[in-house]
């Protein structure tokens, strides 16, 4: 036999002298929910997550930074009373994500990267990421108040802003509402592709943020597309997206390595709520090893092309070594 690929397999050294991938803590961005108040309050359905106050959110910040995790991405949990159908809450200077953003950049300045989910659905009445005429989630009425809250967030000094909404014409409206007040510098991380379905009802547990009525489906895109995706996240280049994402980040793998080789900007993926919580319940049961899952579910979409990964799991794989 003249080829023996077993040859390069035959030790630790040798293995990790031909590995081809790796996770490493500056691929990782960590996902944040932080509520007004004092408390924190666990979420049962994303085990070893919490809804934070900001101070507390501070704090864990400033533990996770120790760990090189440098990354971080905050979801805004308003108070109920402050859902409403035109969704103010979400562009209010003084509202928890603008108010968490400042604390942060006070406190850490540039050793922190700051994102912030921008969307409408844990703002508007009715769950929906844009506002409603009736069973409608109207687009451009969505638009123009997505991209007061990405000027409120900018003014905030986030360092990007991640629009997950899925409206048309968001990013052109954001890149173009952040420089006409001088926040030229802010970024935008397009969620591009992010299929509809129910890869997300932890999240939305956490967030409060599930549609009253109907589903997502009018906005968010088909599983059953590829084309369709890849078309919209060329468009959000061309209207000023830095980097694109990709969500779910396991079903969508084919995507992100299609994704990869049509652009050249940075390519995140999202490793969402439901990819965290089957593996942890799965452990739960005594059922699987999370360590070697959740190192294989990272390793997977690594290899697949993408730079970041957005993950629930970014803090506890750092702090256990399990990458
Ligand atoms: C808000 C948003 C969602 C997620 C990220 N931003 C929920 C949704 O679209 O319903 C999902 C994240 C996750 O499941 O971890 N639009
Ligand atoms: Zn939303």
């Amino acid at each position: 036999m003249l080829i023996r690929s077993r040859r390069l397999r035959t030790t630790t050294a040798m293995r990790d002298l031909v590995a081809e991938t790796t996770v490493q803590a500056r691929n990782l961005i960590q996902g944040h929910f932080v509520q007004p108040g004092k408390d924190s309050t666990e979420i049962s359905s994303l085990p070893g997550i919490s809804r934070n106050s900001v101070e507390a959110t501070v704090r864990q910040v400033e533990s996770d930074l120790k760990l090189g995790l440098r990354s971080h991405l905050f979801f805004g949990v308003p108070d109920p009373s402050d859902k409403a159908p035109d969704a103010h809450a979400a562009h209010d200077h003084e509202g928890i994500v603008p108010v968490t953003v400042r604390r942060l950049k006070k406190e850490f300045g540039s050793d922190v990267i700051v994102m912030t989910d921008v969307c409408l659905c844990a703002y508007t009445d009715t769950g929906h990421c844009g506002v409603n005429e009736g069973p409608v989630i109207v687009n451009d009425r969505s638009v123009e108040i997505l991209a007061r809250m990405a000027v409120a967030h900018a003014e905030a000094g986030a360092d990007m802003v991640a629009p997950s909404d899925m409206m048309d014409g968001r990013i052109r409206a954001m890149r173009e509402a952040m420089d006409a007040q001088g926040f030229t510098q802010t970024g935008i991380l397009s969620y591009a592709i992010k299929h509809a379905g129910a890869y997300y009802g932890p999240f939305r547990e956490a967030a409060d943020s599930s549609p009253k009525f109907g589903d997502r489906r009018s906005y968010q895109m088909d599983p059953r597309n590829a084309r369709e995706g890849l078309r919209d996240a060329l468009l959000d280049l061309e209207e000023g997206a830095d980097a694109l994402m990709v969500k779910p980040a396991m079903p969508n793998l084919d995507l992100i390595w299609r994704l990869r080789e049509k652009t050249l900007c940075p390519i995140a993926a999202y490793h969402v709520s439901s990819e965290f919580s089957s593996v942890k319940a799965g452990a739960r049961m005594g059922w699987l090893d999370e360590a070697n899952l959740f190192r294989e579910h990272l390793l997977a979409i690594r290899r697949a092309g993408a730079d970041w990964i957005v993950t629930y799991v970014a803090r506890e794989a750092l702090e256990k070594k399990w990458i």
